[in-house]
């Protein structure tokens, strides 16, 4: 499991196996190499054995500025030299000007709440638009990932075998993603594929659906984009049937734009969740959206009204680091923005430079810093098309041996890779170097299966 070349990652782990079950503390970190890493600054991290990575990978998206950014940090330590603390009663200015900066910002978010991860925004996003529907079938997109709660811990990336053939118009058999979600919670999530409304149009008509939940661009597997009018038909259902258009933004907001894919596509969700990016690196989420809908956290009516509480919501570490980090975003009129699509564009351009070179099928789909490959002859449409075309196995051999030449992908097949403003044009020049190569040459295998 490990190489020579991870004897103190190899010891660590080791150690930690006999007090956290399965040796993480987020078990989807739990990839081969098995490696610890000790520090990161900027572009880079460094493992326990003291090797030097330029990081693709991102902590899974949330360092858009690159670790450690001294800004974000200097305005954390200055919080706490302020002698701010979580008081746990009544509002703050600080959280006040958050929400404010979100809200001015993005023109669709007219009010906001703050909480501390994805997962929790997702929750509330969905019980929100349950109370205001008064209707309880959730749709989600087959590969899409939001969260871990019993609502859409369902039909991640499932196996071929555990789907059967393609659904359209239909939805996928129920896949959960864990032991202990009641039957209850299976009968009200719906799992179709992503870029297909028919599939959205067939669930509504035999359902009382209270949301579709989707990240606009699909990239729990890799960056699959939106086929032309695909959001816009949402947004047309969504005003048709009268489900709440969810958008989760948790990985593509504040990356693509500072008002996420939405800006993009000038599409309008119903309701927005945010992470990652919102703070870079710092444990902080948002939920946000129509007025009317956010507003039943404070509904006079108990009988109307959504429990919305947290003991660390609003907490004024994550709040300074969101803060300093939206400010950066916002500076020169969102120059970063800019400065990232040339860096992902010169990498975008090198892998499509392969063509004829690359030894099998390949094409790169790409968002401004955010980008991946897949094995196969077009970009997908959704997470079928992957599993009937893309080659998993040669996907995980080539992130394992970009590891080898000091460039951290995530080893699991079709996450995508992500740059930040951190990354230099030498590590962007490094980057290429080590993946050409390995693009143009077929190598031996490395075993990956898709599992339910
Ligand atoms: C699109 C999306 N939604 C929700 C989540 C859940 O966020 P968290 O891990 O902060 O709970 C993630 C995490 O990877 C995500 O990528």
């Amino acid at each position: 499991m490990f190489s020579s070349r991870h004897q103190a990652s190899s010891r660590i782990f080791e150690h930690n196996l006999r007090y956290i079950p399965g040796g993480v503390m987020s078990l989807n970190r739990k990839v081969e190499p098995a490696i610890s890493f000790a520090r990161a600054l900027g572009s880079h991290m460094w493992d326990a054995e003291g090797n030097r990575y330029i990081d693709l990978h991102a902590a899974f998206g949330p360092y858009l500025l690159g670790h450690n950014h001294p800004a974000v940090n200097d305005a954390v330590i200055s919080a706490m030299r302020d002698g701010m603390s979580l008081y746990g009663t009544g509002t703050t200015e600080q959280e006040g000007e958050l929400a404010e900066l979100i809200c001015n910002n993005i023109p669709w978010v007219e009010s906001v709440q703050v909480l501390n991860t994805g997962s929790e925004a997702t929750a509330q996003a969905i019980r929100l638009a349950r109370a205001y529907t008064e209707r309880d079938h959730i749709i989600v997109m087959q590969g899409g990932y939001n969260g871990w709660h019993n609502d859409v811990a369902f039909n991640l990336m499932s196996s071929l075998e555990a789907l059967g053939p393609r659904r359209s118009p239909g939805e996928y058999p129920k896949v959960p993603m864990s032991a202990g979600i009641p039957d209850a919670h299976r009968d009200l999530i719906h799992a179709v594929n992503y870029n297909d409304l028919d599939s959205i149009r067939f669930v509504c008509e035999q359902y009382p659906t209270a949301a579709v939940i989707l990240e606009p661009v699909l990239q729990n597997i890799g960056i699959v984009p939106p086929q032309p009018g695909y959001l816009e038909g949402l947004r047309k259902l969504a005003d048709e049937f009268k489900f709440v258009l969810i958008f989760d933004e948790v990985k593509t907001g504040f990356r693509h734009a500072f008002g996420g894919y939405a800006q993009l596509s000038g599409v309008v969700p119903d309701l927005v969740v945010y992470g990652k990016a919102i703070a870079n690196g710092f444990p902080i989420a948002a939920l946000g959206g129509k007025r009317r809908i956010m507003d039943l956290v404070a509904d006079p009516d108990p009988s109307r009204r959504v429990l919305l509480a947290g003991t660390y919501n609003g907490h004024p570490v994550p709040v300074a680091a969101a803060i300093e980090t939206m400010k950066l975003l916002l500076a020169n009129d969102g120059q970063l923005y800019r400065d990232l699509e040339k860096k992902g564009a010169a990498i975008e351009n090198a892998l499509r430079n392969i063509g004829a070179d690359a030894a099998g099928p390949m094409v790169v789909s790409r968002i401004g810093s955010a980008f991946c490959y897949y094995f196969m002859d077009h970009v997908p449409v959704d997470w079928h098309d992957i599993l009937e075309h893309h080659d998993f196995s040669r996907d995980v051999t080539l992130r394992c041996d970009l590891i080898d030449k000091g460039v951290y992908a995530f080893p699991l097949a079709v996450k995508q890779m992500s740059i930040s403003t951190a990354h230099t044009d030498a590590d962007v020049e490094q980057v290429i170097d080590a993946m050409v190569p390995l693009l143009s040459t077929a190598q031996k295998s490395r075993d990956f299966v898709p599992t339910a």
